[in-house]
């Protein structure tokens, strides 16, 4: 499913992005993403569902 309908970004996509991101910088935030794919960098309205999937992708690193 799409989340970033601007850029074409796919959930799968911004999953594997945050853990590039996260083994590379050790931490993701929102400016992260935006620079490394270039989500919610054009109209923004998929902004918050990005930090929403960042949020719940650390509980899952938190849980294991
Ligand atoms: S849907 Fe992501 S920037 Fe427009």
């Amino acid at each position: 499913m799409y989340i970033c309908i601007c850029k074409g970004l796919t959930e799968n996509h911004i999953a594997k992005s945050i853990q590039e991101l996260e083994r590379s910088y050790g931490y993701v935030n929102i400016s992260l993403i935006q620079n490394y794919t270039g989500a919610a960098t054009k109209c923004g309205c998929c902004k918050d569902q990005i930090q929403q999937f960042i949020k719940d992708s650390q509980k899952m690193v938190v849980k294991k």
